[in-house]
């Protein structure tokens, strides 16, 4: 069963929110504990409705169902849901000198390993590119660093990021130059 993109529109984000919450429970399970995917589910991993309404966030959609959501951003925030109009429009980056974000990569469990991944990213890559930004930089969980990894995206800092009730989130920055037009193979 094959899919296809299209870039996501308001009236997806209640289904991208439960494909969010499944695909954390499902995928991240071996790197993170339940208190961390809880506690992280929103604050860190949510949809930013700001990259809707920018036209940057895709989604993979198999028939009517969204199957894998991923996005880019031209904006400074790095990762985190957002409301469209609950605060002040999020800082630009100038693509000069700053590095494109790439934002919030979901597959639902039954989806893995088909390319979804892939295929939102390339996407992302070829619409950062054009709008002129000539580098990357994301920050992954340990569930999504392979896939980065095979996008030739290098680890640059591990850390943690502070979640409620003190707990934290084990994650890594990864960046890449998009100095070239990138033509990664296309998803089967
Ligand atoms: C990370 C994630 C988005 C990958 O999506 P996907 O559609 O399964 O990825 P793809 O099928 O396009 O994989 C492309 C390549 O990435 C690498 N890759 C992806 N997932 C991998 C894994 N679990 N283990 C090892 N390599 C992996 C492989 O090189 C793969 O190519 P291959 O299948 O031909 O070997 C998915 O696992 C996910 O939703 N994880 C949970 C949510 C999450 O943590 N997202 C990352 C936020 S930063």
């Amino acid at each position: 069963v094959s899919f296809t993109l299209r870039r996501a529109r308001d009236d997806d984000v209640p289904a991208l929110e439960v494909l969010i919450a499944l695909s954390v429970r499902a995928l991240q399970a071996a790197h993170y504990s339940p208190e961390q995917m809880n506690a992280a589910l929103g604050p860190v991993f949510g949809v930013d409705r700001e990259l809707i309404g920018d036209g940057t966030f895709f989604v993979a959609a198999s028939a009517a169902t969204i199957v894998g959501c991923g996005g880019w951003s031209r904006r400074q925030s790095l990762f985190g849901g957002k409301e469209a109009h609950s605060a002040a429009a999020s800082p630009l980056l100038d693509p000069a000198i700053d590095p494109a974000r790439i934002r919030a990569f979901f597959v639902h469990p039954q989806w893995v390993r088909r390319g979804i991944g892939r295929s939102i990213l390339r996407a992302c890559e070829e619409a950062a590119h054009a709008a002129g930004f000539r580098s990357a930089t994301l920050v992954a969980t340990l569930a999504g660093e392979p896939l980065y990894a095979s996008f030739a995206y290098v680890a640059t800092r591990r850390y943690e990021i502070p979640l409620a009730g003190g707990l934290q989130l084990p994650a890594v920055q990864m960046d890449k130059s998009l100095a070239l037009p990138q033509s990664e193979p296309a998803a089967s």
